[in-house]
C-alpha cells in the first residue's frame, strides 16, 4: 500500500487542469455495453476505478484502448454478461454495468457490491426498478443473477434520489420498449452528462438535472463521441486545499455551475472566489471562519463527497462549525484520523462538531476512504511538520495525479508506492 507524505507550510499558487469527471465517466463507460460499435470517450482520468471499469468491459469482451484520456471502446463482439465477483466487490460503482448488460443481453451476473468505507450501500433501489421493467432476479450467494426479455418502460417512484439508481434506470429504459418516468431522480449535473452521452447515441431522454426524467426508449445506440464533464469534487477539494494554506489557484475547466453549495460554503469561509469562462480561481484571504452549520444533501445540497475535505478546512477555522452527514450512515472515519493532528472534532451519529484550532501537527495517519483520505491530504499541508498519509491506493481511485498537481502549485508532497 502506498503512502503520500506532506511537509506542510507551503502556500498553493498557479494552476491546475481539472480531469474528467470520476462520477461522470464510469457510467458514461459501462453505457458503451449498449452499442455495438466504436465509441471514444474523452476526458477520461486516468484513476484506478476507471482502469478498472475499463478491465470489465475487456473481459465482457470488448477491445478498449486508453492513452492521454481518451477511451476508445469496441463493443461490438461483447459476448459475457456477467461482472466478475472479485472486482464488484472491490468496486461497488461497477453495479452500474446492470443497466448496460441487461439492456444489451437481457441477463447479468454480478457480486454483490456490498458494503465499503462509507456506509452499507444497498443496491434495492436499482433491483426494486428493475423489476418493475419485467426482470427477475435470483440471488446464488454473493452474488445475482438478474434475467428476462422485454423489458418494457415503467413510472417508477424512488424513495431516495439515489445517483446510481438513476443512472441505471436511465441506461436500461434508453434501450427499452415504450417510457419510463423515474420520479424523485437525483438531479446531480453527472446525471445531465448520461443523459447527454445517451441522447448523442440515439436515445431519447429528457428532463436530467431536475426530479423527473422522461425515458422514451429506442431500438438501438449508435457509435457516438463524447467529452466527459470536468470533476466537480476535484475542484472542490482544491479549494479546500487553498483555504487550508493560502495562496491563489486558478482551477482551469471547473465549472461552477456544478459547484454552487461548494463555492458558497467555502466562500463564506472567507475564501475569495471568481468564476471566468474556462474556470474558477481561488485565494485565500484572512483567517478562516467558521460556518454555522452544512448539511449534506443530494443535489442541488452540499455534496456528501465535499464533506470531508470541508471538515479539514473548519478544523482550523477561528470558532465551531457543525456537520451533518445526511447521505451516508458512516462517512465520519476521517474524524479520528484529524484528530491525531490535533483537530478538536466530536460527532454523534451523523453530527459533527468542529471546534476551530490555531494549526494542525503533522502526523502518521490512515486513509479509510476515497474523500477522507483527500481530507488528510487537505489538513496535512497546512499541518506543521510532516504527516505520512497511509493507503494511498483509496485516494488513487479518484484522484489524477493528485501529488504532482500539488507539487506544481508549491505544494510539498510526495507519493511513496
Ligand atoms: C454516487 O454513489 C457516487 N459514486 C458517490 O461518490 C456519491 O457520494 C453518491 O452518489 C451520492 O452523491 C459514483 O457516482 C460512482 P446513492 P451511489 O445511490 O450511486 C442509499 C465518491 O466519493 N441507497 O446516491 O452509490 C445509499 O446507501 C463516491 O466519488 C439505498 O439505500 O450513491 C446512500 O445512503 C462516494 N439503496 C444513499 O442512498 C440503493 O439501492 C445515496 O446513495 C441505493 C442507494
Amino acid at each position: 500500500m502506498g503512502r503520500f507524505i506532506i511537509n506542510g507550510g507551503n502556500a498553493l499558487n498557479g494552476e491546475v487542469s481539472i480531469s474528467g469527471s470520476k462520477n461522470s465517466a464510469l457510467p458514461i463507460l459501462a453505457s458503451t455495453i449498449l452499442i455495438k460499435g466504436v465509441s471514444v470517450i474523452e476526458n477520461c482520468p486516468n484513476i484506478s476505478d476507471v482502469n478498472k471499469t475499463i478491465d470489465i468491459l475487456r473481459i465482457l469482451g470488448c477491445k478498449v484502448s486508453f492513452s492521454n484520456g481518451k477511451v476508445v471502446v469496441d463493443s461490438k463482439n461483447a459476448n459475457m454478461f456477467e461482472v466478475p465477483s472479485d472486482i464488484s466487490e472491490k468496486m461497488r460503482s461497477s453495479i452500474i454495468f446492470m443497466g448496460a448488460l441487461l439492456g444489451r443481453f437481457n441477463e447479468v451476473i454480478t457480486g454483490y457490491p456490498g458494503g465499503c468505507e462509507i456506509g452499507e450501500r444497498p443496491i434495492d433501489f436499482h433491483i426494486k426498478a428493475f423489476e418493475e421493467m419485467g426482470v427477475k432476479f435470483e440471488n446464488s450467494g454473493c452474488s445475482i443473477y438478474g434475467f428476462g426479455k422485454n423489458f418494457k418502460g415503467a413510472n417508477i417512484n424512488l424513495d431516495f434520489p439515489s445517483v446510481g439508481a438513476t443512472e441505471n434506470i436511465m441506461i436500461l429504459a434508453s434501450v427499452s420498449e415504450g417510457q419510463t418516468v423515474i420520479y424523485n431522480s437525483a438531479r446531480e449535473p453527472e446525471i445531465i452528462d448520461l443523459q447527454n452521452f445517451l441522447n448523442k447515441a440515439g436515445a431519447d431522454i429528457k428532463g436530467a438535472g431536475t426530479d423527473t426524467i422522461y425515458i422514451n426508449g429506442v431500438k438501438e445506440l449508435k457509435p457516438v463521441e463524447y467529452s466527459v464533464m470536468s470533476d466537480r469534487i476535484e475542484a472542490g477539494t482544491f479549494m479546500c486545499a487553498v483555504a487550508t494554506t493560502g495562496g491563489e489557484v486558478f482551477l482551469k475547466n471547473a465549472n461552477a455551475t456544478d459547484m454552487r453549495q461548494i463555492i458558497l460554503r467555502i466562500s463564506e469561509t472567507g475564501c475569495i472566489i471568481k468564476e471566468y469562462e474556462n474556470g474558477i480561481s481561488v485565494k485565500k484571504s484572512g483567517f478562516i471562519k467558521p460556518v454555522n452549520i452544512i448539511r449534506t444533501e443530494p443535489f442541488p445540497g452540499f455534496p456528501t463527497d465535499m464533506q470531508p475535505q470541508m471538515m479539514s478546512v473548519l478544523s482550523l477555522a477561528r470558532g465551531t462549525s457543525i456537520i451533518v452527514e445526511n447521505v451516508f450512515e458512516s462517512r465520519f472515519k476521517h474524524i479520528l484520523e484529524l484528530s491525531k493532528m490535533g483537530a478538536d472534532i466530536s460527532f454523534e451519529g451523523r453530527t459533527a462538531v468542529i471546534k476551530g484550532v490555531s494549526s494542525l501537527n503533522g502526523s502518521c495517519v490512515v486513509c479509510r476512504d476515497l474523500r477522507g483520505g483527500a481530507s488528510l491530504i487537505v489538513a496535512g499541508l497546512s499541518a506543521k511538520g510532516e504527516t505520512c498519509v497511509q493507503n494511498s491506493v483509496y485516494v488513487e481511485r479518484g484522484y489524477e495525479n493528485l501529488d504532482m498537481k500539488i507539487r506544481n502549485l508549491g505544494g510539498d508532497i510526495k507519493l511513496l508506492k
